[in-house]
């Protein structure tokens, strides 16, 4: 601990004899800058979700309530929908949406593919691509072929 306060002190002296010369510094009012160091950040120990199991758990609680637990678009908060939520589980349907569409719908929503905007998007997960893929194939596994 002691070493890391003599660092913070290291470095604030050199901001303070940087002033003169960085333009801007000006002032001359005396600053003090309290470090207080890091804060402690809590950190819940919980072993991160395998790709597959997000995505069943993401298909669970927010696809499900639309789009229904077997897929057929008559979840919950779906049969007051207009239009309907798509129903996954007809091979025409399958057919006619590439991997591509459905993975933006699920990002950007319906909006983006020219679609109901009541198919909601989830930006949270263009970080996890891997998540993405697997609601992809949850989607696809409502159609047998
Ligand atoms: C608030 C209700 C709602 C939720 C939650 C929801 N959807 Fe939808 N979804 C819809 C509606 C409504 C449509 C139909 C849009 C249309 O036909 O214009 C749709 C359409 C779709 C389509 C078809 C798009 C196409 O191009 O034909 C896919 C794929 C889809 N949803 C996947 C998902 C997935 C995966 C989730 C969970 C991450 C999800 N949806 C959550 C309402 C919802």
């Amino acid at each position: 601990m002691r070493a890391c306060v003599v660092a913070l002190a290291g470095a604030m002296l050199v901001c303070c004899n940087e002033q003169g010369g960085g333009g801007g510094g000006g002032g001359g009012g005396e600053k003090i800058t309290v470090a207080t160091g890091r804060s402690p950040v809590s950190v819940t120990a919980r072993a991160p979700l395998a790709p597959a199991d997000e995505a069943k758990d993401i298909a669970e609680s927010r696809c499900a309530m639309c789009h229904g637990k077997t897929g057929k678009g008559d979840g919950p908060n779906g049969i007051t929908l207009n239009p309907k939520p798509q129903d996954f589980t007809t091979k025409e349907w399958q057919k006619s949406v590439s991997d591509a569409q459905v993975r933006s719908v699920i990002l950007k929503g319906g909006g983006a593919v020219g679609k109901s905007p009541l198919m909601p998007g989830n930006p949270d997960l263009e970080s996890k691509p891997a998540v993405v893929d697997e609601l992809v194939k949850i989607v696809r596994a409502y159609s047998p072929n």
